[in-house]
């Protein structure tokens, strides 16, 4: 049987660098995977914000397709020095250790290299209040990581197969 990854996009903007980093990472992955994914601005706020008693279909669906997982991928802009607000919301709708048994892979882009430390400060302990393992090779990409033509950079491109290897070291 196929294993289960599914991605978290927690940029509020479609195709963020964060993706592209996340998609790359899907791709270096074997055909032993399915990919689902989670576009957290397509969820309604309705939901988000706890404004409702009876969350829709398509907020449910995707706490399932988290249940359903063997490998999460979380791909996360840096905002305010830690991941964004509309990651941290999804999360506290969550069930209690729901990512127990699960794998989480963390990537985090930011405007400047000064905030990395942010992935070991906030992503890591958010992952982990859930109880997922976390590879150990996390990412954290800044301008300097693509190159003039807004590509990946074979650096970060290096960093990308590594953690894809780990991952199909652990899972
Ligand atoms: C509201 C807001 C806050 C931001 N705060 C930070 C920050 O604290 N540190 C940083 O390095 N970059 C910060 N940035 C820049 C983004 O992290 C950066 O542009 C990132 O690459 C965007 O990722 P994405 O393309 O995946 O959305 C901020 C951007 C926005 C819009």
């Amino acid at each position: 049987m196929k294993k289960v990854s599914t991605l978290i996009l927690a940029s509020p903007f479609p195709q963020s660098s964060s993706e592209k980093i996340a998609r790359q990472l899907e791709k270096s992955l074997s055909t032993d995977w399915t990919f689902e994914e989670i576009d957290l601005s397509t969820l309604p706020a309705n939901d988000l914000l706890l404004r409702t008693k009876t969350p829709s279909e398509k907020f449910n669906h995707s706490v399932k397709q988290i249940m359903d997982s063997d490998l999460i991928i979380i791909a996360t802009p840096t905002y305010r020095a830690t991941y964004t607000g509309l990651l941290k919301v999804f999360f506290d709708l969550l069930p209690q250790d729901c990512l127990k048994g699960k794998t989480s892979m963390l990537i985090q882009t930011g405007g400047s290299p000064d905030h990395f430390l942010s992935i070991e400060m906030g992503l890591v302990p958010l992952v982990r209040s859930l109880g997922s393992n976390i590879i150990s090779q996390t990412i954290y990409s800044s301008p300097s990581d693509w190159d003039k033509s807004g590509e990946i950079s074979i650096e970060l491109s290096s960093k990308i197969s590594s953690a894809s290897i780990e991952i199909q070291k652990q899972i």
